[in-house]
């Protein structure tokens, strides 16, 4: 973990969920043992696929994390999310650098995305951490996603997966099968994110998401992030076997595109290329 996390109070009045959380986000997931090995596991593929000089699309950008890490490596990258107060703490991390990243954070959910019709064409597009199992119509999302790149592009997204094996055990060990199976109900499920402030969560297997996708992307290939490293909400059991939970962090980076087993994870991350 590299950085403290910035809290101060914010300017704006919560106007979105994420609103809420959005000055603990990257104390309580993004510094996070759990959060940052998932993170770096994100990283891996980033840096295989978004090279310097290109410019990138994110969309449901959080605190901005994964965008000034893009613009530290010379990409440039236009970052939105709908939570103005996230869009502010990324601001605040953007003037924090030293060194000018070409970043630009802006206020704009991702179902609003065909604002972006006038920009010129994208090399591609990015989401991480489950920004997508948010939004009630993937396929729409699919839609207007793909004029704003050029063919050929990439659109690397990571969601939330459905078959998680960690907390379908967890939560079984515990006698509690309604959250151990949430993850398959259809329709939407309410996330908790703080007392009395929840999200409706989508959760979609792979070949779903991949008909979605279709006609205007093709699903190239994708892999599990966080198969033997457990979701979020186990990190003070991690905290407690540090030695442990690195061998598993290495573990999954071996394992985690695994057929068969990649799908167990708690993220899947699907590389698509536009049609
Ligand atoms: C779990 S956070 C992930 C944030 C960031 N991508 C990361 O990697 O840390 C989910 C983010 O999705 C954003 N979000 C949720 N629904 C959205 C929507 N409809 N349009 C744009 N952003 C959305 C939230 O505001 C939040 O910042």
């Amino acid at each position: 973990m590299k950085e403290a996390a910035t809290v101060e109070s914010a300017g704006s009045p919560p106007a979105a969920p994420f609103d809420y959380v959005a000055e603990t986000y990257d104390q309580t997931f993004t510094f996070t043992l759990i959060g940052w090995a998932q993170r770096q596991a994100v990283w891996r593929e980033l840096d295989r696929i978004f090279q310097p000089g290109q410019r990138i699309l994110e969309l449901n950008c959080g605190t901005g994390v994964d965008a000034l890490h893009l613009g530290g490596r010379g990409v440039e990258v236009l970052a939105c999310d709908v939570a103005p107060r996230m869009i502010e703490v990324a601001r605040r991390r953007l003037s924090a650098r030293s060194t000018r990243a070409r970043v630009e954070f802006r206020v704009l959910a991702t179902e609003q995305m065909r604002a972006l019709r006038n920009e010129r064409p994208f090399d591609g597009a990015f989401s991480n951490f489950a920004g997508l199992n948010c939004v009630a119509d993937l396929e729409s999302v699919a839609r207007d996603l793909a004029p704003l790149l050029r063919p050929g592009a990439t659109a690397l997204l990571c969601l939330a997966g459905r078959f998680v094996a960690w907390e379908i055990a967890w939560y079984l060990a515990r006698g509690n099968p309604a959250k151990a199976l949430r993850r398959f109900r259809r329709g939407a499920v309410r996330g908790r994110l703080a007392d009395g402030v929840s999200v409706p969560v989508y959760y979609h297997g792979v070949r779903k998401v991949a008909r979605l996708f279709s006609p205007g992307f093709r699903l190239r290939r994708w892999k599990g992030v966080g198969l033997l490293v457990p979701p979020s909400y186990l990190e003070r059991q991690a905290g407690k076997f540090p030695r442990l939970f690195r061998l598993l962090a290495g573990a999954d980076r071996l394992l985690a595109g695994v057929p068969g087993l990649r799908a167990l994870a708690d993220h899947l991350l699907l590389e698509f290329e536009r049609a």
